[in-house]
């Protein structure tokens, strides 16, 4: 039996949920697995497959497709979230299920499902052909707690009270909670998706958290009294955990946005800590005001900057602005780990998706949060009161942060004592985060924990 084991690998089907910011954890997940001694399937939509582009991706992570029912365009293709969504439980159901025959026929059948929990659906296509079921939490935990403390009913929405008190979670303003809960009503859709992510949490085996304990061990603790919580993270790929990039240079995917450009070159001359790098991440999208004033606020602080503008958003960028340059760099995608890891970076203006959040942390680069929406709200209060790395832009009654408050920003992290501190800090994060992944870290043993659970369970 003991030989049978052993000689047997567990083969994973990972389906992230087919964004920039589900996949990239699910993806560097995915690799740690491999790393130890699991088989390992990925699955994206056959729309996110037609775009997307692996970049130095070298890995033996096999790759196969379902649908979402918007082949052409995905997400972009739908009327609207709700009709993405519900379309995507219908066809995506249909077509796990031919995977799954497919793969069983095959003799490459699949012992356990990890689903991004935006696609609660899974669990029950994964339990009809009896496999064991693992649920990845893309978002920090403090959010998980507090959006399943709204699938609960345990909140009671609209908020009524003006300051919030739940278990494992410093006190916190009702503006401080995710915009779908603080601006209840105004995104149904989104709304459904993050509290449905707890739908069928009850059902699954494991509940994997993209965070690492040390992050937020109150609330961490308080979630593993309900569920079987393993935290997992950073899911940052391991060579940049380290700020020297190593031979291994295994990186990622890069899905919609295929003209990613280095930026390496371009920093490299460049002084120590003197670069404000600038990211809205994958989705977000500004205002064209709010885009002119971090275009004057860059400007006008005079440093070097690199700042990252989707082309869909280009269009909003003043007017002969990008000619005017002399310190500036606008590029449209790049490889972001590359560029907190180069020692010219000195400060990250963000919109706190939880990603850049904890890729910037894992890095040990200070921040200027400006969340915009969902999660990145409350990844904002972490970021500045909690974890004390960051400052926040503070908006006027638009809510637009001014190229002042930009300026002003950049300044107290470049400048003052108040920013070294915050500098440090981010130092002290970057070595915790480290450690938490390494042999024998809190993540690292997770990991080795469940695949030991999964070898144990399939005896
Ligand atoms: C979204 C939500 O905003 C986020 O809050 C949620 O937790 C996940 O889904 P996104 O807005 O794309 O994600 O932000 P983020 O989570 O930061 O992910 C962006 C990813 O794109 C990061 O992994 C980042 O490294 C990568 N990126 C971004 C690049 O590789 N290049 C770029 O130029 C910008």
């Amino acid at each position: 039996m003991e030989k049978e084991i052993k000689n047997q690998i567990p083969h994973c089907l990972i389906i992230p949920y087919p964004t920039q910011g589900h996949i990239n954890p699910m993806l560097q997940f995915s690799k740690r697995l491999l790393q130890k001694g699991l088989k390992v399937t990925l699955v994206n939509t056959i729309s996110s497959s037609k775009t997307f582009k692996t970049i130095n991706l070298n890995t033996s992570i096999e790759f196969e497709t379902i649908s979402d029912g918007f082949d052409d365009g995905g997400l972009t293709a739908a009327k609207n979230i709700e009709t993405y969504i519900e379309t995507f439980r219908r066809t995506g159901s249909q077509t796990l299920t031919q995977l799954l025959h497919k793969l069983t026929k095959s003799n490459n059948s699949i012992d356990c499902v990890i689903h991004d929990a935006f696609l609660p659906w899974v669990v029950d296509v994964a339990k009809e052909f009896e496999l064991y079921v693992a649920v990845f939490l893309t978002q920090a935990c403090c959010v998980n707690s507090i959006n399943f403390h709204a699938f609960k009913g345990w909140l009671d929405l609209p908020l009524l009270e003006k300051e919030i008190v739940l278990p494992g979670l410093p006190k916190l303003e009702a503006a401080d909670l995710p915009s779908f809960l603080y601006k209840y009503g105004t995104h149904p859709g989104y709304f459904d998706i993050l509290t449905n992510q707890f739908s069928m949490i009850d059902q699954v085996d494991w509940v994997l958290a993209n965070t690492f304990y040390e992050l937020e061990p109150e609330v961490v603790d308080w979630l593993k009294k309900i569920w079987s919580l393993k935290t997992i993270g950073p899911c940052v790929p391991s060579m940049f955990l380290d700020r020297r990039i190593q031979d291994d240079n295994d990186y990622g995917i890069n899905i919609f946005n295929p003209n990613s450009e280095s930026c390496i070159k371009w920093l490299d001359d460049k002084p120590k800590g003197s670069v404000v790098y600038v990211s809205f991440g994958s989705r977000s999208s500004l205002s064209e005001d709010q885009t002119e004033e971090i275009a004057y606020g860059l400007k006008n602080c005079g440093r070097f900057f690199i700042w990252v503008v989707r082309e869909s958003e280009k269009s909003k960028i003043p007017k002969g602005f990008s000619e005017t340059l002399e310190k500036g760099l606008i590029v449209t995608w790049c490889q972001q780990l590359e560029v907190f890891a180069h020692e010219a970076v000195g400060c990250f203006v963000t919109h706190c998706g939880w990603n850049s959040t904890l890729e910037a942390l894992s890095l040990g680069v200070p921040m200027i949060a400006m969340p915009i929406w969902t999660d990145q709200i409350t990844n904002a209060k972490f970021i500045v009161d909690v974890w004390k790395i960051a400052v926040k832009g503070v908006g006027d009654e638009k809510g637009v942060v001014r190229r002042e408050s930009i300026e002003d920003c950049i300044r107290e992290i470049m400048e003052t004592e108040k920013g070294n501190e915050l500098k440090n800090n981010a130092i002290k994060w970057k070595n915790v985060s480290k450690k938490s992944v390494d042999e024998g870290g809190s993540s690292d043993k997770n990991i080795v924990e469940f695949v030991n659970e999964l070898m144990l369970r399939r005896k």
